[in-house]
């Protein structure tokens, strides 16, 4: 039985993947500062909660202790907007936090660490049409800069002790839970809910701005295919991944055909339209998908159905 430890496992992420690896037979432990009663019963005596900060090195040190993972995927995190509005607490969770991992996984003998990390870590000098996996990263905000110093930091443990550090680089990820305060991104994930929940939504987009998308499904299984995939064929550490790109007319078009009586409108903002657009829309992923085998299963329309099935059934 493989025993899986997801830090952050409580987040939008960290909950779709602990029920997918419990139901690929894994019991999962939970690091997180928040834990949910509710969920854990979804998990069926599988999921346990170990509740903690990445930000004190003696929890993270206990929690790797008591689970004894064969694994760490590693998904803890302060997010914009709250990264950049306190970068001190971000630096300290993001990447002290992703030290006490490193350290914790050398000293308890963890023999890998899975990474998520993010399109973010580009910054804006990198293309907007399609980002190399080896582009410069000069992000300019603190949770860019925190996602760059995970990476190094888990390079440098491969190196020098071994580790079997592997990361994937997300483009904005798009699905139920996603929050709405959760950056000027999550209008695509919010404008679904609403519409799903049959409310009206405004974008605050022009409707011709298109941001790649990875579905929330796909992110999820890429994290558990990466921490199982043979070691031998891998060329790099970090991966990038894509999903789709879709423009916000496209999406409400989508939207309609799942929910037909949506009623979806645009309200552009132009600094929010600016953001977004100032986003690279396509991470080229050509890496994972020729050494471990990665392909997102979803494209606009499966996430749509999906989500639209997910928010019913919710
Ligand atoms: N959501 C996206 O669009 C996206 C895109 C690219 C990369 N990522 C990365 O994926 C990972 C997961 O993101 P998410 O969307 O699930 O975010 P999320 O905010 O939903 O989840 C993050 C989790 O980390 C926990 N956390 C925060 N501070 C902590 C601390 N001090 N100690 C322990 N846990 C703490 C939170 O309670 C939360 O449960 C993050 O590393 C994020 O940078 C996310």
């Amino acid at each position: 039985m493989t025993r899986s430890l997801i830090t952050g496992g409580f987040g939008f992420i960290g909950r779709y993947l602990a029920l997918m690896l419990v139901d690929a037979g894994h019991e999962v432990t939970l690091f997180d500062i928040a834990t949910d009663e509710a969920f854990l019963k979804r998990g069926n005596g599988r999921i346990t909660s170990a509740k903690g900060s990445l930000a004190n090195w003696a929890e993270v040190m206990d929690a790797v202790a008591v689970a004894r993972p064969d694994h760490i995927i590693h998904s803890g995190a302060i997010l914009p907007p709250a990264s950049e509005a306190s970068p001190q607490a971000a630096f300290e969770v993001n990447v002290n936090g992703s030290y006490y991992v490193l350290e914790a996984a050398r000293l308890l003998g963890v023999t890998r660490v899975v990474y998520a990390s993010s399109v973010a870590s580009y910054g804006p000098d990198a293309p907007r049409d399609i980002v190399p996996n080896d582009f410069a990263q000069h992000p300019t905000g603190m949770y860019g800069v925190s996602k760059v110093c995970t990476e190094r930091l888990g390079e440098y443990y491969h190196r020098r002790y071994g580790l079997d550090f592997r990361a994937v680089r997300f483009p904005p990820i798009f699905g139920l839970g996603r929050a709405a305060s959760s950056g000027w991104t999550a209008f695509t994930s919010v404008a679904v809910e609403e519409a799903a929940l049959g409310r009206p939504y405004a974008m605050h987009v022009a409707p011709e701005t298109a941001t790649g998308v990875l579905y929330i499904r796909d992110a999820a299984q890429s994290l558990a295919d990466l921490a199982k995939a043979d070691g031998a064929p891998l060329t790099q550490r970090c991966y990038s991944l894509h999903g789709f790109v879709v423009t916000a007319r496209e999406l409400a078009e989508a939207i309609v055909r799942h929910v037909p009586d949506a009623r979806i409108t645009f309200e552009p903002d132009e600094q929010i339209t600016e953001f977004v657009n100032s986003i690279p829309q396509k991470l080229d992923d050509s890496l994972a998908r020729k050494d471990w085998g990665w392909r997102p299963r979803h494209d606009l329309d499966e996430a749509v159905a999906d989500f639209v099935k997910t928010v019913r059934g919710a």
